[in-house]
């Protein structure tokens, strides 16, 4: 007797057989590329075949463009892609690709949302890539649950998984974001899917960031950058210097922080403004940094510095839609908020760099050097780092590296 399992057709007879962990190579994963540079560095250097990948963001964010510009890319060598859309027209479709300019005779596009009729056409088709736009506008016949639902979205994913799987076919799901910030429906499609990557930034910003949370064959924390234009969305391989592109050079309440995002360094300007507060309880709000780690940060300034923040609205945000969270940022925050209390502006030519603990002292962070280098590279001629961090960066060309031991020696250093 044949048993077989619901989901995976999968023979019960033929236990998969264990191996000794030493023997036999241990491949690199086959890959190809989507001629986008930065989808492609996010993923771990391409599209892995038979991977699942899903790409979330927000509604309206540049899912659809990114995927569309990248199926281009990816069917450019003769391949056949197929690109499933519940959502727009295939005449929608073909108009975008006219606008950005692309043009491919082996990509293929069909508006369909039964998934009963999407295996069927991959069956017929069978094409080398498979994408379906949005997970949540597909439906099975099977389930009485609207389209979106969390049996729904659950069940067709699996059933597109366990065929990219099957086939080897590489397939991506686009998954809207609910306000939440988790896929609307279940978390658990990112269970299902080898690779997550998400499509964030502010609507109204140029700057898309694409991060992965997830990846079997990749690095997670992994980021490309992109800006998005009249003509699609473009890779940004110096994002350092666009981040700093229009900042006001000499203004007080901007730091400028070498902020690690994945494995690279990206300058960041952090901004404050500190105003007297009318209200019983003064606001702290927060853009791309986390909340309680300004709520920290001023608590160190006021009981450490003596700075007298507690009837002043405080705002901070990280200048073009970036979020950045890592505790090397601090001393930056906090440098930005003393700056804008006190009306002084800091060395526009410096970058800061450091933990601040609870004591008010400069903890060591990583990679300094290639922060560092990366401030050196954009022309700044100071670096102001922990004390501990000093020995790794003390011969940077043109850049003066100075060690700090406490938040009060490093505000000392950088106002002015
Ligand atoms: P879209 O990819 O449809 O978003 P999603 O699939 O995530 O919902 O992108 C929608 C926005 O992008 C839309 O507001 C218009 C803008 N856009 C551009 O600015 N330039 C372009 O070349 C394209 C195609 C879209
Ligand atoms: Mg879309």
């Amino acid at each position: 007797m044949k048993r077989e399992s619901a989901v995976g057709g999968k023979d019960l007879r033929s236990p998969a057989a264990p191996e000794p962990m030493d023997e036999g190579p241990a491949e690199e994963p086959g890959r190809v590329s989507s001629a986008i540079h930065e989808l492609d560095r996010v993923l771990g250097g391409g599209v892995v075949w038979g991977s699942a990948v899903l790409l979330g963001g927000d509604p309206g964010i540049g899912k659809s463009t990114l995927l569309l510009q990248a199926l281009h890319g990816l069917a450019a060598p003769g391949r056949s892609v197929l690109y499933v859309s519940g959502e727009e027209s295939t005449q929608q479709i073909k108009m975008r690709s006219q606008r950005l300019g692309l043009s491919s005779p082996h990509l293929y596009v069909v508006a369909e949302a039964a998934l009963e009729n999407i295996l069927a056409l991959t069956e017929q088709v069978n094409p080398a890539m498979v994408a379906v736009d949005s997970i949540q506008t597909i439906y099975s016949v099977d389930l009485e649950s609207a389209p979106g639902s969390v049996s729904q979205v659950r069940h067709c994913a699996g059933r597109l998984v366990h065929e990219a799987k099957k086939r080897g076919r590489p397939t991506f799901l686009v998954g809207h974001v609910t306000k939440e910030g988790a896929i609307a429906g279940p978390r658990v499609l990112e269970h299902m899917v080898d690779t997550v990557v998400y499509f964030e930034g502010e609507r109204g910003h140029s700057f898309r960031i694409l991060r992965t949370t997830k990846n079997r064959f990749g690095s997670t924390n992994e980021i490309g950058v992109f800006e998005m234009n009249d003509s699609g969305l473009h890779s940004v391989t110096n994002p350092s210097e666009i981040f700093l592109a229009e900042r006001p050079l000499g203004a007080p309440g901007s730091a400028v922080v070498p902020a690690i995002e994945g494995s690279r360094p990206i300058l960041v300007e952090l901004q404050a403004l500190v105003c007297p507060s009318g209200l019983a309880l003064p606001r702290r709000t927060t853009m791309g940094i986390d909340h309680n780690r300004l709520a920290l940060l001023v608590a160190v300034l006021d009981k450490k510095v003596g700075l007298s923040l507690a009837q002043q609205d405080i705002f901070v945000n990280a200048v073009g839609g970036v979020r950045v969270e890592e505790p090397a940022i601090d001393l930056a925050i906090a440098a930005a908020v003393a700056s804008s209390l006190l009306d002084r502006p800091i060395d526009p030519h410096a970058v800061l760099l450091g933990e601040v603990g609870l004591t008010g002292e400069i903890r060591g962070i990583g990679r300094a050097d290639l922060r560092a280098k990366e401030a050196a590279r954009l022309g700044f001629r100071r670096c102001v780092l922990p004390r501990t961090n000093l020995d790794r960066v003390a011969n940077l060309g043109g850049l003066d590296a100075v060690g700090v031991g406490s938040l009060k020696e490093a505000l000392d250093q950088v106002l002015r």
